[in-house]
């Protein structure tokens, strides 16, 4: 079970402070709980960013069509330069982002292509841990799109009120890149559905990405995210924009004839 935090006098200041308006500018000297939160935030966003480009990048080789190919590689593109935005504020904060990239395996994925490895981490990179999955059929890539840029979409949302001003400037056109992003994965997603010859295979993949974007908010058993929230770095509770999120799926699945499966957070802890 989660158990509350015990902040210090300081922190509840600082949280207060912000709760007032208080907001953080680049080069200014940053609160050590403050900064120890924003870094993770943003070393999470910034590897997802990479590992997805990544990811996504031989499906400009493979994807089905010529019109595809060009609309594959401009989301391989977006993907490349949100890392490099967030890497470029997180290099300002001191870190040192090239090595980093140079140091892990950031083309790793798990070898099975229908495992789950619920909550847990594959390595020891920052990324969401659904980027660890491979992108193996023209279905997996638009599922992620559909699922995934959705999940991210709503999750960066809130960062265009962050109070950490570098981040929440840099937010705004990537909030509308990855629009572009999901939009794609309506669009494939509810063709393919309306496809009697590809509509089991695309139900059959959708059946193993459903529990690893749901996974992606994260487990109600962990501590929650009240310190970003505290910190002015998020708006929402992950179990506020799941709830978000899953709506839009469900109605989208029961117009297109997808069924969700059943997911039970159980079932993940277990992985
Ligand atoms: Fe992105
Ligand atoms: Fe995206």
């Amino acid at each position: 079970m989660s158990t509350a935090r015990e902040y210090s006098k300081e922190d509840l200041k600082l949280f207060d402070e912000i709760k007032n308006g208080r907001t953080f500018k680049e080069g200014e000297e940053l609160p050590e709980t403050y900064r120890k939160n924003l870094l993770n935030l943003l070393w999470m966003q910034g590897d997802s960013e990479y590992a997805g480009a990544l990811g996504y990048m031989p499906w400009i080789a493979k994807a089905p069509n010529a019109h595809e190919r060009v609309l594959v590689a401009q989301i391989v593109k977006d993907e490349m330069r949100h890392a490099h935005a967030i890497y470029r504020i997180l290099d300002k904060l001191g870190q040192e982002t090239h090595e980093h990239c140079l140091k892990h395996e950031f083309d790793y994925r798990v070898p099975d292509d229908k495992s789950n490895i619920g909550f847990t981490r594959a390595k020891t990179d920052a990324r969401v841990n659904i980027f660890y999955y491979p992108i193996n059929y023209w279905e997996d890539f638009c599922l992620f799109n559909f699922l995934m840029d959705r999940a991210a979409g709503h999750q960066l949302e809130d960062t265009l009120h962050s109070s950490y001003i570098p981040w929440k400037e840099a937010i705004g056109p990537i909030v509308k890149e990855e629009a572009m992003h999901l939009a794609h994965g309506d669009k494939t997603v509810k063709e393919m559905a309306q496809n009697p010859e590809r509509k089991a295979f695309l139900q059959e993949r959708l059946n193993l990405w459903w529990p690893r974007v749901m996974n992606v908010f994260g487990s109600s058993k962990g501590l929650s995210n009240d310190i970003y929230i505290r910190l002015g770095l998020k708006k929402r509770t992950n179990g506020e924009i799941r709830e978000v999120f899953l709506k839009e799926i469900q109605d989208r699945c029961k117009e297109w004839g997808l069924v969700l499966p059943v997911y039970r957070e159980e079932d993940q802890l277990k992985a």
